[in-house]
């Protein structure tokens, strides 16, 4: 038997848990056994001594083992890969990503999560398409990625719930900014939900919880290490998020950018994410093909139009309508004109994020309604030249007042400059 308190003062004075004991104690809490108060304060100690790599192991599988979890490759017979990014602004990734990689004959089951503060959730993007339907049974899920071989779905209840109370306690205890926590809170997600295999997109700058590449590194080899650990591969890369991604901050803009782009038609920085994105998810799964080869598969699955089918089977078959003319459209379209000739030397992410959240695009509380049509929509970024006069951005608000506000702050996020920056690529590195 345990006793929290004591577990609290050793990691506080800096000691090594055994695995036994962090097990206990995470499961304990989990059902209910130790109280909040406690668990705040040992996150706390978390966050001033750290966890070593088997500490942070232990957390991770006790947090596995505090709820359910799905063997989705037994069910496909297949190996299951799968993706997640740490969030950012903009980061309609999945929703590309998925099409091109089923296109290829690789099977594509992903649980996703909401929005909360600047950074929006794909389940919000999603249910901008009318009759979406989030929420599957696990067997409908399952069924889903192997008839049509994709699914996107909100994550189960019943899925790693002491992620859940910890992060909400996290959250309301500054203890979330630790890296041994969040690559737990990440990976007992990932390994929960049975991927073989997992492409990890770690946001790094100004609209990203990692602000540096060094901090970006860290929780990428945490992640890697974790996966390893548990029999996983792991491939990481650290993807540039000073600027918001592609140009589509909204949700039904988000979905509109995404359907473009599994066409072929979509923003170059953005577009080049996916297709990387797809390509180490392809050279992961069981088709045996490297990731030169995995690469050429994506292009020429967006190319001759199969990505786009498997986008429109999808929907349909979680009850969207594909018809990108029944996305919400918002009231007010008002332009933000450069206020001079230049070229932009910067577009900041988090201002982006946050006009677009004050929009209503996004939530400040938990509870808090979306409004699917509004956003953003950079029309330049980084490197782009301009005149004075022509549109810089495009805000879509539900009414004048809440248009003029965003106009200001999206104004703001820009530097115009004489000479162009200089390029920084979309992925920055890749771990692993
Ligand atoms: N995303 C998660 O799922 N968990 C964290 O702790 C941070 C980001």
């Amino acid at each position: 038997m345990i006793r929290p308190a004591e577990l609290i003062q050793r990691k506080r004075d800096g000691e090594e848990l055994a695995d036994a004991e962090l097990a206990e104690l995470i499961l304990d809490y989990a059902r209910g056994g130790v109280p909040d108060y406690q668990l705040a304060a040992f996150l706390m100690a978390i966050y001033f001594r750290g966890l070593s790599e088997r500490e942070t192991f232990a957390l991770t599988d006790a947090m596995v083992r505090s709820g359910d979890t799905i063997d989705l490759g037994a069910a496909l017979g297949r190996r299951v890969v799968d993706k997640h990014s740490t969030g950012g602004v903009g980061d309609k990734t999945t929703l590309a990503v998925g099409p091109i990689v089923a296109a290829c004959g690789v099977p594509f089951g992903k649980m996703s999560g909401r929005g909360l503060g600047h950074t929006g959730g794909t389940l919000d993007k999603l249910e901008s398409i009318p009759g979406y339907r989030v929420e599957l049974t696990t067997e409908e899920f399952v069924a889903q990625v192997r008839d049509i071989g994709l699914a996107v779905v909100g994550q189960s209840a019943s899925l790693v719930p002491a992620d859940k109370k910890l992060y909400a306690l996290r959250d309301v205890t500054a203890t979330v900014e630790n890296v041994s926590l969040i690559a737990a809170s990440i990976m007992s997600k990932k390994l929960a939900a049975g991927a073989d295999a997992v492409v990890l997109d770690v946001k790094v700058g100004n609209g990203a919880f990692m602000k540096s590449l060094e901090a970006a590194r860290e929780l990428g080899e945490a992640m890697i290490a974790l996966g390893r650990r548990a029999g996983r591969e792991v491939v990481c890369v650290l993807t540039d998020m000073d600027q918001p991604l592609g140009c589509a901050v909204g949700n039904s803009l988000e979905v509109r950018e995404a359907a473009a782009t599994v066409r072929g038609d979509g923003p170059p920085d953005f577009t080049e994410l996916v297709l990387d994105a797809a390509a180490h998810l392809l050279a992961l799964s069981d088709l045996g093909v490297d990731r030169a080869e995995a690469r050429r598969r994506a292009e020429a699955a967006v190319a001759d139009g199969s990505a786009r089918a498997a986008y429109e089977r999808w929907l349909r078959a979680q009850g969207g309508d594909p018809d990108e003319s029944l996305l919400p459209v918002a009231p007010v379209v008002r332009a933000v004109s450069a206020p001079r000739d230049g070229h932009v030397t910067r577009l900041a992410a988090l201002p982006v994020g946050l006009a677009a959240l004050h929009l209503g695009a996004g939530r400040r509380e938990k509870d808090d309604a979306i409004d699917h049509a509004v956003g953003v929509v950079c029309a330049r970024k980084r490197g782009d030249s301009v005149a004075r006069g022509e549109p810089l951005a495009e805000i879509h608000a539900r009414d004048e007042p809440s248009a003029d506000e965003a106009a200001t702050a999206v104004l703001a996020a820009y530097e115009l400059g004489d000479e162009p920056p200089e390029h920084r690529p979309i992925v920055l590195e890749t771990l692993g």
